[in-house]
């Protein structure tokens, strides 16, 4: 049936059409929510490249943490800034750590909050590389027996669940086996599937002082030439363990979430990650695109090409909106 019988405008024509006949929506339960904790006492420092988000030290930390309790916000992922680096990254994984503090912390005040972690060493480490350096590499090997003690340590301070975000292959494996053997078998992992090596953390690495000292993350974050690879990250990530896949970034990786939703049954994350964020505030800053309706359209698009879940620093933003 083609024109004049069919006419597509016609469903377009008045508001309360246009609401039935939509096929994507945003719901606040699909949101979590980034934030970083830093070491002191009143601390509250605005990260510069991301307007509305901060550092934060455990007391202003566990305030926001039921601010976005309240707006609906099912669930955070944690970033940690340690009191101190060094070559091993020893802070991620001590009792007292700065990560540990915090889920500890908001544990005890907003219960029902999710708490997911980001495990990787890059925010811990002297060189600011994700694991340990051999040769002027990142050694794999090496480096899996201490992110599996980093989940570990977090999942006993109480965390909900862990974000491998490293990159290291057999990282999955090596996190499940250790927390089956402590017993946190019904524990979740959400894994960092297809990263790629992305201009698009910039800001981030602001946020969580974790640039590298020296070289970039190339020998082990993906290639953004690459598609087929992904898909291999994925398969392997799921073999080995995982129960929700990431793909990061999110906007210049739709055909990326796209392919993994089609060729998966499992959750898909994607993390619509700093330097998206703060490309639409400047640009918004400046008067030249109306920041709200470009982050809905953008998010909407995240969920349109397959994402169940995003992970947004606009999380607030649109629980706001998502209330009224
Ligand atoms: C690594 C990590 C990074 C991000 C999340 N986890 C940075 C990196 O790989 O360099 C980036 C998130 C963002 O840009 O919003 N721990």
């Amino acid at each position: 049936m083609s024109f004049p019988i069919t006419r597509l405008r016609r469903l377009r024509s008045n508001e309360t059409l246009r609401n039935m006949v939509r096929e994507t929506s945003l719901s606040v339960n699909d949101l979590i929510y980034p934030l970083f904790v830093c070491p002191g006492q009143n601390v509250k420092k605005e990260i510069n490249s991301m307007p509305g988000n901060f550092q934060m030290s455990l007391d202003h930390f566990v305030e926001e943490c039921k601010q976005v309790r309240d707006l609906g916000i099912p669930a955070v992922i944690l970033f940690g800034i340690p009191e101190k680096k060094d070559l091993l990254g020893s802070d991620s994984y001590v009792e007292n750590g700065i990560i540990q503090k915090a889920i500890r912390a908001v544990k005890e005040k907003v219960p029902d909050l999710f708490i997911i972690t980001d495990v990787c060493l890059c925010e811990y480490t002297s060189h600011g590389h994700c694991g340990v350096i051999k040769n002027n590499d990142v050694h794999n090997d090496k480096t899996l027996t201490l992110l599996a003690k980093q989940a570990l340590s977090h999942v006993q301070a109480g965390a909900d669940m862990v974000a491998p975000s490293d990159m290291m292959d057999g990282r999955v494996a090596e996190i499940r086996k250790v927390l089956d053997e402590n017993n946190f078998t019904n524990l979740p992992i959400m894994a960092y599937s297809a990263k790629y090596a992305s201009a698009f953390y910039g800001p981030f690495r602001e946020a969580a002082e974790s640039a590298p000292q020296f070289g970039d993350r190339r020998s082990y974050q993906m290639d953004p030439a690459n598609g087929d690879e992904a898909m291999r990250e994925i398969e392997l990530d799921i073999q080995e363990g995982a129960d929700i896949i990431m793909v990061k970034p999110a906007l210049s990786y739709l055909d990326i979430i796209y392919r993994a939703k089609t060729t998966f049954n499992i959750p898909v994350a994607a993390y619509n990650v700093s330097g998206e964020f703060s490309m639409i505030q400047a640009a918004a800053r400046n008067g030249w695109v109306d920041g709200q309706k470009i982050m809905n359209e953008v998010l909407l698009s995240i969920k349109r090409a397959g994402a169940d879940i995003i992970l947004t620093y606009f999380a607030k933003d649109v629980a706001k909106i998502l209330k009224k």
